[in-house]
């Protein structure tokens, strides 16, 4: 944890101080300041509250919304939904997976990119769909992607 990080969590953990039983919006907290939890914040969360390691563990492995690895600087959502899913959306998908070389969820090691698969994302009529931040990208073929993957 940098110096920077510590402060944030400390931040949080001042302002729930004398609150017992606020876990979660401790964790939510943190996570918004510092994109993630890492093994280190959850030591220093536990050393901290008294809460043990084992119990962090158990609340962020068992909600969605915690991220124990951090996030990258784009995000791809790779629609599935039914009209990309007929469009040959799977091939698109394994072209992104093999370009950045990361698996669904997973965020590439220059923590350039992160990669999730969602349902549907709205514009079906330019099936199969793929959106990178707030950018919409339609009727994609892997050669399309590819470029597209170039531009970032
Ligand atoms: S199914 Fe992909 S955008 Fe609707």
């Amino acid at each position: 944890m940098t110096d920077n990080d510590l402060a944030k969590t400390d931040e949080v953990l001042e302002q729930y101080k004398d609150r017992a039983g606020n876990l979660i919006p401790i964790l939510q907290n943190i996570q918004t300041k510092l994109g993630y939890l890492s093994k280190e914040t959850i030591k220093y969360i536990s050393t901290k509250t008294k809460i043990p390691v084992s119990e962090i563990y158990g609340v962020v492995t068992f909600y969605t919304q915690f991220r124990l690895q951090p996030i990258g600087k784009n995000i791809i959502r790779i629609c599935h939904g039914t009209a990309c899913h007929v469009a040959n959306a799977s091939k698109i998908a394994d072209t992104i997976f093999e370009e950045l070389n990361v698996k669904p969820g997973g965020t590439t090691e220059d923590l350039k990119f992160s990669v999730e698969v969602v349902a549907c994302l709205g514009c079906c009529s330019l099936a199969p769909v793929m959106m990178i931040n707030d950018k919409v990208y339609g009727r994609l073929t892997s050669e399309k992607v590819k470029k597209i993957l170039a531009e970032y």
